[in-house]
């Protein structure tokens, strides 16, 4: 795995590229940037930033913003909680998505799962004091997981899935989609 990119400096660009816009979303585990780029064109007065593992992910889904001559949205190359830490400033975020991050369905592997205590730490310091984290997976044991740690962590409040923003789907969603799997969503804030 490569080292995150110096996301201390690219956090002083976010912050550049940011500023025109009413609005900043963070989607993390972007893979190739399709809900990002869809996003931010359905979207225009809002700014997506996404956080993805992967740097030739990054670097396609880069590509087609730029080709594309989308002005709000940009990927940046980071792993785990710490890159969401490093890239975005405090109390920063409207929304924070993480869709269908790796479920790891074997209990040996559990620790390895992005959404525990730990991560939901690091995003309610990223999030504004109304901000929501919109979390999807496909997997139903880490949907059950996710909200067990939403109560261990404390303070969360569910709220409507639906809102004001037009939401396209995500890349693994039409697979699981086609498929007809089952999905589970949950959109919460601070209460
Ligand atoms: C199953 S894919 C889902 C992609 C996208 N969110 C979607 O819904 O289409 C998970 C993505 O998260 C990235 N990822 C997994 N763990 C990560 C981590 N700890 N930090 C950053 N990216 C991660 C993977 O490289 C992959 O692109």
């Amino acid at each position: 795995m490569t080292p995150n990119q110096n996301l201390k400096a690219a956090r002083e660009e976010l912050i550049l590229k940011s500023r025109p816009f009413s609005k900043v979303e963070c989607d993390f585990g972007a893979s190739k940037g399709k809900f990002l780029s869809e996003s931010a064109s359905l979207n225009p007065t809002v700014f997506f930033a996404g956080i993805e593992g992967i740097s030739d992910r990054v670097k396609r889904g880069n590509k087609k913003i730029e080709r594309l001559g989308i002005p709000n949205a940009a990927l940046w190359r980071g792993w785990g909680k710490e890159s969401l830490d490093e890239l975005i400033p405090d109390g920063f975020l409207d929304t924070l998505h993480v869709s269908f991050p790796d479920p790891w369905p074997k209990r040996r592997h559990w620790f390895r799962r992005l959404v525990n205590v730990s991560f939901l730490e690091v995003a309610v310091t990223k999030l504004k004091p109304d901000g929501v984290l919109r979390l999807q997976t496909d997997h139903l044991g880490y949907f059950a997981a996710m909200k067990e740690q939403l109560l261990l962590h404390g303070g969360w409040l569910e709220t409507s899935w639906e809102d004001e923003l037009q939401r396209p789907v995500t890349e693994f969603e039409t697979i699981f989609r086609a498929k007809g799997d089952p999905i589970g969503r949950i959109a919460v804030k601070r209460c």
